[in-house]
């Protein structure tokens, strides 16, 4: 049976255990520019003995950026603020991949070039759900724009110029973000998306822009070094689909023909999306739903503790799990849940924002 110490190869990917780190918004990028620094390479390396880090959700463009202090990575500043992170990863003998990020509808003027409205595939609010404007201020979404059709030519070229800067700055691979209610799930759920174009109506047209976004990404990095991140159920950012099993079974099938790396799949009860602790349940679990549509690696997300986690991996659901909360507060997290010891309690007041405190500071055991 399959153990979480296990080595595996995902994909070109060699890594150690299958102990992810999960991809964790910290907004603690260095101001202006919004430029990973030391602090930030400092808390990724801590956390080497994860078999494989996931970069925090990282913008692809200004325009794809939703919170203050997230980092970018579409300049020269930024790529080389990360090569810190990854160099620093690498020296303690860790994995890194980036994550590619382009919130969509959940941002605000304040972030956006020229103080335009954020874009989406339609001009629907995302009800119940806030962002922070630039200046750390909570707001309810606004109304988006929706993408003109030769708009989105554009913007699958901004992932394709992120690639190519996360392998600039010496990242192992990357992870194209399509959860969560950001701007490729917008598209793939029909709660969001309301077009006319090829972009909109069919499960097919749907699915197009984010398929070309992997298909730009692995003509930069080759599929061995490509994943993909989504949330088939999941309800943060005013989420819902009409058909989510025929929509991601449909998603998963054709990623699983390019052969991608691996496929990041997060169980809907944890919908909070990491900005709550609720667990939902009498949900179904996409690990089991969608793990036989999905040829390569299978990671899992959402709520894990050691024990579930174990045994997932043990039955053969998913070959890695992702843990997020809890590798915020246990930088050896990979260490303990191997070893069996005991986890330290996470603080959610110092999550998004900050320095040091509640980011480099938490204990080895
Ligand atoms: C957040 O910043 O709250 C956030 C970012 C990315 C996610 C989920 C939540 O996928």
């Amino acid at each position: 049976m399959p153990q979480l110490s296990d080595a595996l190869k995902i994909g070109d990917i060699d890594i150690k255990n299958r102990i992810i780190m999960a991809p964790l918004t910290r907004m603690r990028s260095q101001q202006p520019g919004n430029i990973p620094y030391a602090l930030n390479a400092e808390y990724y390396a801590q956390r080497a003995g994860a078999g494989l880090i996931i970069s925090e959700a990282t913008q692809i463009s200004q325009q794809g950026q939703g919170y203050p202090g997230t980092p970018g990575i579409h300049s020269a500043e930024q790529v080389a603020g990360w090569k810190l992170v990854t160099d620093a990863v690498h020296k303690k003998g860790g994995k890194i991949v980036l994550q590619l990020w382009h919130v969509g509808r959940i941002s605000h003027p304040s972030h956006q070039p020229g103080g335009g409205a954020p874009v989406a595939p339609s001009a629907i609010i995302a009800k119940n759900s806030s962002t922070f404007t630039a200046d750390w201020k909570e707001t309810p979404i606004l109304e988006p724009r929706a993408l003109e059709t030769a708009e989105l030519p554009g913007i699958v070229n901004d992932y394709k110029n992120a690639a190519q800067n996360a392998k600039d700055a010496g990242f192992d691979g990357v992870e194209v973000h399509g959860a969560n209610g950001y701007l490729l799930d917008e598209f793939l759920q029909d709660g969001s998306n309301k077009r006319s174009d090829n972009y909109g109506g069919s499960v097919e047209n749907r699915a197009r822009l984010l398929l070309e976004v992997v298909d730009a990404v692995v003509s930069v990095w080759g599929k061995g070094r490509v994943g993909v991140r989504l949330s088939p159920y999941g309800t943060f950012n005013d989420m819902h689909d009409s058909d989510p099993k025929a929509l991601f079974s449909y998603v998963l099938e054709q990623l699983s023909a390019r052969g991608i790396a691996y496929v990041h799949v997060i169980e809907p009860r944890s919908s909070g999306a990491g900005r709550a602790d609720v667990k939902v349940d009498e949900v179904p679990s996409t690990s089991e739903l969608f793990r036989s549509s999905f040829k390569g690696t299978f990671i899992s997300a959402g709520g894990y503790e050691a024990e579930n986690a174990k045994k997932v991996v043990a039955k053969g659901h998913a070959d890695a799990i992702a843990f997020g909360r809890y590798y915020i507060s246990n930088p050896d997290l990979a260490q303990r849940v191997i070893e069996g010891k005991a986890l330290t309690p996470y603080n959610r007041a110092t999550f998004y924002g900050g320095t040091e405190v509640g980011y480099t500071d938490y204990p080895f055991a």
